[in-house]
């Protein structure tokens, strides 16, 4: 199993248990962890599964595909070099201890 802790814009933590092969997003779904709502199912296609990958694990988490950036373009929270779609973060063993932070709501 691998850790990951969802930091909420509050600074509340929550460290979770996820499978290998899950993406993080399933992970964020199957803990009810808040501020993800992955309306597309993982398709790419609604950046309501955004996220900000605290930096330290930038290498390991990897580089965001064209169509990845693309579609944060239209995420409804600040988007920053840190964002990521949480569907498309495959869970490997390597990311065992990573860090995601959840963005606030903007106003
Ligand atoms: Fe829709 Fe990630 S779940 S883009």
């Amino acid at each position: 199993m691998v850790s990951i802790t969802f930091i909420q814009p509050d600074g509340a933590a929550q460290t979770v248990q996820a499978t290998e092969g899950d993406s993080v997003m399933q992970t964020a779904l199957n803990n009810n962890i808040a501020g993800i709502f992955a309306e597309c199912g993982g398709a790419m296609m609604c950046a309501t599964c955004h996220c900000y990958v605290e930096d330290d694990w930038s290498a390991q988490t990897g580089p965001k595909s064209d169509g990845e950036d693309d579609m944060l373009e239209c995420a409804e929270t600040e988007v920053t070099d840190a964002s990521r779609l949480t569907c498309q973060i495959k869970v490997t063993p390597d990311l065992d201890g990573l860090v995601i932070r959840l963005p606030a709501e903007l106003s």
